[in-house]
């Protein structure tokens, strides 16, 4: 407890977690009264997998009729919700759907946050991005999470491409936060090595920025009585430890074998407890310069978080000092003398980032040194992620950051791990 939190937390309705936990939902909705759904994926699942036919009968078998749309597709675009919401509205005809339900990695589950407003009244999910003035009218999401993960299952926004611009634009209110998130881990079994990176290093970089991200006595809530994001408190830290220690002792282990199930199941309870940390405390460096990276490069979401972090994360070994030395020890890392330690933490995230497959410079990225002030121009314009950065001179920090994740630079280069 600290007496000075300011706590707005904010997590799922129902939160269900445990192998083979997927069995429990057909029961679970009819129980609240739903009896019309939409379900929302892709054609991995409806092709490759038996657990959209097994829901949508075993759904049937309690009375819920379920409509399914698997047209999602990775980093969903504006357009492709307005495409589906039409598609839905019209094979709905008079119907509203009572629930919608995401099958899948952070994509699919945006594009069902994103139709729980369209599907509505089929406005374009435009009219929804940036500051909403009244909490709009959505549809309740059930979310089940394929990957571990985004943690998308608990926050509130929705993350999609606008091709007009090729910027990511968000659409976000708590009302939007799913009212049931379902993590089976199972479901991330079959997660093929690149899908297993990218998104356990997510899981990690919301555990560690929430960690240390603004605190919520200092955080501008904007006059919002329901703030998205407060900053972090005691609360959104416990939850954010226990996913760093899980990511410190699975995400490699994950990532090497897929058949080990300990370090599945650790990656789904990392991904879903950085989730309960970041969906109420936010976010900062490492995912606002991420944003720009991929906007210039269309990397992947993870990939582009996991460029940025060991250059974020040395960049307050100052302003966070206490916190960077508990989590070089939880990796492990012995040295007696403190300031060495928080010095080798950077350099053994980065290790981790390449043991994962992924590029640790921008350059190698196909980042040229002349995109770089475009890029530090756009990384500060996601002004909700820069002012909560927790040092005094943002600007001066990014421009450190962006210049040595170019060149692949850490201060302590060179110390023995
Ligand atoms: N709204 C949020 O809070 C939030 C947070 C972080 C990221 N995101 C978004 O999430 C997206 C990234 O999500 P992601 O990393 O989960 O990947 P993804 O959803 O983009 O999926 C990537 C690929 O992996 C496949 N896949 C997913 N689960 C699988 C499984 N169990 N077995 C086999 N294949 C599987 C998918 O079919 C897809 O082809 C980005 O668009 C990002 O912007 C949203």
């Amino acid at each position: 407890m600290r007496s000075n939190d300011v706590i707005h937390f904010c997590p799922p309705a129902r939160v269900v977690i445990g192998c083979g936990s997927r069995a429990q939902l057909p029961q679970l909705l009819q129980r609240l009264g739903y009896r019309q759904g939409v379900l929302v994926t892709d054609e991995y699942f409806t092709q490759h997998t038996p657990w959209v036919r097994e829901y949508v009968e075993a759904g049937l078998a309690c009375g819920i009729q379920t409509v399914v749309y698997d047209g999602g597709l990775p980093d969903p675009t504006t357009t492709l919700c307005d495409a589906a919401t039409r598609q839905l509205r019209g094979q709905l005809g008079e119907m509203t759907p009572d629930h919608v339900i995401a099958l899948g990695g952070g994509s699919n589950i945006d594009l069902a946050k994103a139709l729980c407003l369209t599907l509505i009244d089929g406005s374009p999910i435009r009219d929804f991005v940036g500051a909403m003035a009244q909490a709009p009218r959505c549809l309740p999401l059930v979310a089940l999470p394929t990957t571990a993960g985004t943690g998308s299952e608990a926050t509130p926004g929705a993350i999609l491409v606008d091709p007009e611009n090729a910027t990511k634009v968000a659409v976000m209110d708590n009302q939007l936060r799913p009212v049931i998130a379902l993590i089976d881990p199972e479901f991330t079994y079959t997660c093929p090595p690149k899908v297993t990176a990218d998104a356990g290093i997510d899981a990690l970089t919301h555990a560690l920025e929430s960690y240390l991200t603004l605190d919520s006595f200092e955080f501008d809530r904007k006059d919002n009585p329901d703030p998205g994001y407060s900053g972090r408190s005691t609360l959104t830290m416990s939850f954010a430890r226990e996913a760093i220690s899980l990511c410190a002792r699975y995400l490699l282990r994950a990532y090497r074998d897929g058949s080990d199930k300990e370090a599945r199941i650790g990656m789904a309870y990392a991904s879903h407890y950085a989730a309960l940390s970041y969906g109420s405390a936010g976010l900062n460096a490492v995912h606002g310069i991420a944003y720009a990276v991929a906007g210039l490069t269309h990397k992947s979401h993870g990939s582009t978080n996991a460029v940025m972090l060991p250059y974020v994360v040395e960049e307050l070994s100052m302003a966070r000092r206490d916190e960077l030395l508990d989590v070089a020890r939880i990796f492990g890392i012995g040295d007696e003398d403190e300031d060495a330690a928080v010095g080798k933490l950077p350099i053994l995230l980065r290790d981790i980032v390449a043991q994962l497959g992924i590029p640790t410079t921008l350059a190698e990225f196909g980042v040229e040194r002349a995109h770089l002030p475009g890029l530090l121009e756009d990384a500060l314009q996601v002004t909700r992620l820069a002012s909560a950065f927790p040092v005094a001179d943002v600007p001066g920090a990014y421009v450190r950051i962006i210049e040595r994740a170019f060149e692949g630079r850490l201060l302590h280069e060179g110390a023995l791990l």
